[in-house]
């Protein structure tokens, strides 16, 4: 199995040896535990090794994203000036075209990464489950004619079990990383699980991540 480095200090020794090529991975997590922040991390590591991206936005608008990743120390706009990175800005009245959009963007620059940052946005506009169930499988056969490795995240909602939003999220995916952040005792920590990745060994721990001024950094040893 092929791998490729996620951009993220520790999440790639914890994978088993990093993001399995060509895989659709989910990474799901309640609000604020950084799943953004890992998006924008796995398609900068992949532009400062060459390989072009495509960042789909369905929740933020791409200049206050960039905003914030440049305060992470990620700079986009050289790569996006080159041509070697596309943010998708999202027109929530067209959804349906914006699968169109994201298959033409990703064969015209031959985006070797791929972010979709939130699969559960879809949900504010599309109420019927079954549709909505629907067009995430669609998605997925998009991502999959293509030579792209993804990252979609799931944003859970807090209290409620399950590890995506709609429960279908983890059927269509690869490999499934989910962020926690919970009360112990007196303080909030955080913790990451790699929950499956197909076809590989991975860790089975819950391990310690810490979302600093450069972003996040898992610890595969606590
Ligand atoms: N420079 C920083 N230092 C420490 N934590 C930060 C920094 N920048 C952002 N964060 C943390 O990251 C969180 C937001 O991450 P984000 O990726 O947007 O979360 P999500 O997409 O999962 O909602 C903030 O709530 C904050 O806790
Ligand atoms: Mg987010």
């Amino acid at each position: 199995m092929e791998r490729i480095a996620s951009g993220v200090p520790g999440l790639d020794e914890i994978l088993g040896g990093g993001v399995p090529k060509n895989h659709i991975v989910l990474v799901s997590g309640t609000c604020g535990t950084g799943k953004t922040i890992l998006c924008g991390q796995f398609i900068y590591e992949g532009l400062n090794n060459g390989e072009n991206g495509v960042y789909l936005s369905l929740e933020e608008q791409p200049e206050s994203i960039k905003d914030s990743f440049s305060r992470l120390g990620m700079n986009f706009d050289k790569y996006e000036k080159e041509g070697k990175l596309t943010f998708i800005k999202y027109d929530p009245y067209h959804v349906e075209g914006v699968f169109d959009i994201l298959e033409n963007t990703i064969t015209g620059i031959g985006a070797k990464r791929v972010v979709i940052d939130s699969i559960s946005a879809l949900g504010m506009h599309i109420k019927d489950k079954g549709e909505l169930r629907r067009m995430i499988f669609n998605l997925s056969l998009v991502l999959r004619k293509m030579d792209t490795t993804t990252v979609m995240t799931s944003e859970i909602i807090y209290g409620q079990s399950g590890i995506s939003r709609y429960g279908v999220e983890e059927f269509v995916a690869d490999s499934v990383i989910v962020l926690y952040y919970e009360k112990s005792e007196l303080m909030f920590s955080r913790t990451i699980q790699v929950w499956k990745v197909r076809g590989s060994n991975h860790s089975k721990k819950l391990h310690t991540y810490k979302i600093t001024n450069k972003g996040i950094v898992v610890y595969p040893t606590k």
